[in-house]
């Protein structure tokens, strides 16, 4: 068999548009796959407003929506030679000033799922498999049921607990009357859970997290769809683009560093504290780079702050988000104007300077299916604090007297619990028990090798039809 051949399909992907860690895969993935010589990808998503590359237009066609239809101009990006990729534009659903956050996202993304099936009677790529990621591409797996399509669906599910609705009339004449219950008639129908029932194999984006996904707490009772595809369902571990991200040769660093030369990683600290304006004093540095919502946890470390109030630390926040978390953080900034530093201009060159400034990274979220910042801290050698669940479990380890532990882990999720967990961490500052984590985290392999492996496996297993499991 010769190369698998894959059409990548993401509402997200780095440097065109990103919201959170669904991007930066949506970068990175496909170039490790792309890089192994196995696999053949190509890459689709919405042609954004924000959307900044050389594009050529390839094709227009028109996309069945519902009862009637819309027109799609197909465009491509002619820079990026490694990962071909085709944007679906449509003004009227993405000339917009965001990615999310509308009434009409549902209809929005069904335009992503139907015009892609479209395209494929357009462009000379003939995919084996369609991998979709998240609930934005979640209908197209039905739509190829529904088609004469001979093309295999892979879906990756990054967050269970988001949704988006169609009314039923745009997938009339495709569904039993049983499906069409399940997947929410009367009223709308959801790509997520369509995403689970008609997708030839489930993944999920951490083996923690294709744990938990069958618990219906986490999932709002999605869990019994997932239990009728348990053969089909495989954890695999996100990996970061190492290339991207390297202490040792990065030029958004002025003070490239790596484990065995930790002086410079100072140096980096020092400008970072001056940048934010803090007082000059070798105390622990921690921060967060984030998106503002309320599974990061940032309520827990308002309260913790309280519970801190007489240990000597920097805490720096980053990213961009829900406002009532901004007034919060903005609220903790005039509380203890010395201690924290808010900024929420997400940007990924300052969130690099901070990684590489920190001693300790937080992320106290209440679930996590993987999260990616806490392998850019241990990259840049600052030590995570985390609550243990889905991917923090699986990356970072607390364990006494365990020779590869390279983080702390919270007992409970709540405030005391992150507070203890903080005042062990900064009790080690300055020691060789805090070198040695850090250095177990520096040296680990965070890149895709490992898992773009896994995913070429799996890719294969759904091609074969052999039980997954
Ligand atoms: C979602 C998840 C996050 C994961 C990311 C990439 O944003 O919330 O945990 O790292 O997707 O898979």
């Amino acid at each position: 068999m010769g190369n698998i051949k894959v059409l990548y399909v993401s509402a997200e992907s780095f440097p065109y548009a990103y919201v959170g860690g669904l991007g930066e895969v949506g970068a990175s993935l496909p170039k490790a796959l792309s890089r192994s010589g196995k696999v053949e990808i190509q890459r689709v998503m919405p042609g954004y407003k924000g959307v900044d590359c050389e594009k050529r237009t390839v094709t227009d066609f028109p996309v069945p929506m519902g009862k009637g239809y819309d027109s799609c101009i197909l465009k491509t990006d002619l820079t990026d030679s490694e990962v071909p990729t085709y944007f679906v534009c449509n003004d009227r659903y993405f000339y917009r000033d965001h990615v999310y956050g509308y009434e009409d996202d549902g209809v929005r993304f069904f335009f992503l799922c139907s015009a892609v099936l479209e395209m494929l009677k357009h462009i000379p790529f003939k995919p084996d498999i369609i991998h979709l990621n998240d609930w934005h591409t979640g209908f197209i797996s039905l739509l190829i049921r529904s088609s004469s399509m001979n093309v295999k669906t892979v879906f990756t599910i990054h967050n269970i607990i988001y949704h988006g609705y169609i009314p039923e009339e745009y997938v009339d004449g495709m569904l039993s009357d049983k499906e069409a219950k399940e997947l929410g008639r009367p009223g709308y129908l959801d790509f997520m859970k369509a995403a689970l029932m008609f997708s030839d194999g489930l993944t999920a984006v951490s083996p923690g997290y294709s744990k938990e996904i069958y618990s219906p707490e986490l999932t709002g009772g999605l869990n019994l769809l997932i239990k009728a595809r348990d053969d089909k369902v495989a954890g695999i571990l996100n990996g970061i683009d190492t290339d991207l991200y390297n202490p040792e040769n990065d030029d958004v660093i002025k003070y490239p560093y790596s484990w065995n030369n930790i002086e410079n990683k100072k140096k980096n600290k020092k400008a970072l504290c001056e940048y934010f304006g803090f007082p000059d004093e070798d105390v622990p540095l921690v921060s967060m780079v984030t998106r503002l919502e309320w599974i990061k946890g940032l309520d827990l470390v308002a309260e913790a702050m309280e519970l801190m109030a007489q240990e000597k630390f920097r805490i720096v926040i980053h990213g961009s988000g829900n406002p009532y978390y901004q007034g919060l953080l903005t609220e903790m900034t005039r509380r203890f104007p010395e201690k924290v530093a808010v900024d929420f201009n997400y940007s990924p060159q300052l969130a690099k300077k901070i990684y590489a400034a920190s001693d300790y990274y937080l992320m106290p979220s209440s679930y996590e299916p993987c999260g990616v910042g806490q392998l850019y801290a241990m990259r840049y050698g600052a030590v995570p604090i985390v609550n243990p669940v889905g991917g923090l479990k699986d990356t970072v380890k607390d364990r006494k007297n365990a020779k590869n532990n390279n983080g702390f882990h919270m007992k409970n999720r709540d405030a005391e619990s992150l507070a203890e967990a903080m005042k062990r961490a900064f009790s080690l500052y300055g020691t060789a028990e805090l070198d040695r984590l850090r250095e177990n985290g520096m040296k680990a392999d965070w890149s895709w090798k490992n898992s773009a492996g896994q995913y070429i496996k799996f890719y294969t297993d759904v091609l074969d039809i052999r039980r997954i499991k």
